[in-house]
């Protein structure tokens, strides 16, 4: 039997601004899913990352299916009805079109699946981001996939000899989906030269080039695509398989040591690192700062175990103390230089209208 991971997830409303879900909120979706997905699935969790809920499918219906995506869109659909009722802030804010049609992708909630024949022992890790967009997981998926400085089984496992095949795509095309595949270790240059752009190229997917296996899934949404303005950042979620084969998990996990600076923070239009931080955290500082969380499962005949926690461990205390110094020191410049996204990534239409009336006032030789 062929097991599919769907992991969907949706800003549907939260307290207090864009800080977490209501506990109202939480047990609608979970009493939702468990009374009308009880048929299709062999098993789901669910869980939130700051203001976004996530819920993880297993099941055997395969990648994309319409049943599937028709229960996380029901579920959404349902969830936003109590966050009115509460009147929690952004109630629906994820669902930017009107009914579903077959598919989520597009209607705006993050999707990342794969299916894959269980092995003996399926240890994976499913990720989840808030405040931040898809190419936040740029550098730790090129560092634990590509660089024997962060995976050391590059070097000492046999399973992993020739690489990793990376699937990348360029998220600014929004006619479909506009793909490259490039080869690890050969092509690295050329992975290097795409990936640095985290606004445009996007890790999709990677493939062990020892097996040919999936190893690991990205959401790669663009909300602004959808929507044609701000509606709230592309807060992505990730599944990576790991062990045997792929990159142990602590090779996997290691990369997120960083706190790499990546946009989003408040109002998406910032430059803030990356604190990975424990499963169900809030959100605080500024909008922020930038979050992510991993949720570490092994899988069999398509029942889940209960999450382990990957970065609920004294070291990764350290880590955020690190983060929380680099957050402050980006902020301390406000809006200057670095510490903001460019112009084209501005999320609010505001600065255009204010930059044509400034525009206008400019002259020429003074
Ligand atoms: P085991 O030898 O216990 O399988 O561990 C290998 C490994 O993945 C260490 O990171
Ligand atoms: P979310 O995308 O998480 O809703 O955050 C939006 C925002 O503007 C935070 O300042
Ligand atoms: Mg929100
Ligand atoms: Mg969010």
């Amino acid at each position: 039997m062929k097991t599919t991971l769907s992991v969907i997830k949706a800003d549907i409303g939260s307290i207090g601004g864009h800080i977490r879900p209501s506990e109202r909120l939480l047990e609608e979706v979970k009493n939702y899913v468990t009374t009308k997905g009880r048929s299709l699935v062999t098993d789901f969790y669910i869980s939130h990352t700051g203001d976004d809920i996530a819920l993880l499918f297993a099941h055997s219906l395969g990648k994309g299916s319409e049943k599937i995506h028709q229960l996380a869109w029901d579920t959404f659909v349902a969830g936003t009805k109590v966050a009115k009722d509460q009147g929690l802030y952004g109630a629906g804010q994820d669902l930017l079109k009107d009914s579903f049609s077959g598919n989520v992708r597009g209607l705006g909630p993050a999707v990342a699946e794969m299916e894959f024949q269980e092995r003996p022992n399926e240890p994976f890790l499913f990720f989840a981001a808030d405040k931040t967009d898809p190419g936040a997981y740029n550098l730790p998926l090129y560092l634990s996939f590509a660089d024997p400085m962060y995976n050391s089984g590059l070097i000492l496992s046999p399973s992993m000899s020739k690489g990793f095949r990376f699937v990348i795509m360029d998220v600014s095309y929004t006619e479909g989906d506009r793909l490259i595949e490039l080869n690890a270790p050969e092509e690295l240059y050329d992975i290097a030269a795409l990936l640095r752009d985290n606004q445009r190229f996007v890790i999709e997917a990677i493939y062990s080039r020892n097996n040919e296996e999936i190893v690991a899934s990205v959401s790669t949404t663009r909300l602004h695509n959808i929507a044609g303005k701000y509606t709230g950042k592309d807060d992505p979620v990730m599944l990576v398989r790991v062990q045997g084969a792929f990159p142990a998990t602590g090779e996997v996990l290691a990369p997120f040591n960083i706190g790499h600076y990546v946009a989003g923070f408040m109002r998406g239009s910032h430059n803030g690192p990356l604190m990975p931080v424990r499963i169900n955290s809030s959100i605080s500082y500024f909008d922020g700062p930038p979050v992510v969380c991993g949720h570490a499962f092994c899988v069999h005949d398509g029942k889940l175990t209960e999450p382990a926690d990957a970065f609920d461990h004294p070291y990764w205390d350290y880590v955020r103390n690190k983060v929380s110094q680099k957050a402050t020191d980006i902020r301390a410049q406000g809006f200057s230089g670095a510490a903001m996204l460019s112009y084209s990534e501005l999320e609010y239409g505001g600065i255009v209208e204010k930059m044509k009336k400034l525009e206008a006032k400019f002259k020429v030789g003074l």
